[in-house]
């Protein structure tokens, strides 16, 4: 069972943007965490943060030669313009589960809409960094449930 995760723009500053919205656990250390959960999982993981609409759209479209069964991905700001990545993602048909440090819902009026969230099967946030670990397990779960 292959996932991927994937992460658009600005994460790579996690631990030094906004702590007390986004928490102090760098990017880095999420990519760590989730290796270590899918060795527990048996499960294999690829890791990507972009800051390129285009390069988180070819990496949902690659997905299907490489074999990927489902996708975690954190679109931050895209989340809320990009209709691209949630034509990607429905296009690909590969189940996705999307993921917010922060409860985009108690935030700014424009952050309360999520364009991708439609092309997903759920959406966890608010949680920190720790929802990045549990849409990893709900999508393992997921998949095993499928086959
Ligand atoms: C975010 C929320 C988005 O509104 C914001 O643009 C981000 C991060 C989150 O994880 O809480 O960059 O996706």
């Amino acid at each position: 069972m292959k996932i991927t995760v994937i992460n658009g723009p600005n994460l790579q500053l996690l631990g030094i943007r906004k702590p007390e919205v986004y928490g102090s656990e760098t990017l880095d250390g999420v990519r760590r965490r989730l290796e270590s959960v899918a060795k527990e999982l048996k499960i294999k993981i690829s890791f990507l943060q972009s800051n390129s609409e285009g390069e988180i759209v070819d990496a949902i479209c690659s997905s299907i030669k490489n074999g990927v069964d489902g996708i975690v991905i954190n679109p931050a700001a895209y989340t809320h313009t990009s209709i691209a990545i949630h034509d990607a993602l429905e296009s690909v048909g590969i189940p996705a589960i999307e993921v917010h440090i922060s409860n985009i819902h108690r935030r700014e009026k424009f952050r309360r809409k999520s364009v991708t969230a439609p092309a997903c099967i759920g959406q966890i946030c608010g949680l920190g960094t720790d929802g990045y670990e549990w849409a990893l397990r709900a999508m393992a779960g997921y998949l095993k449930k499928q086959n």
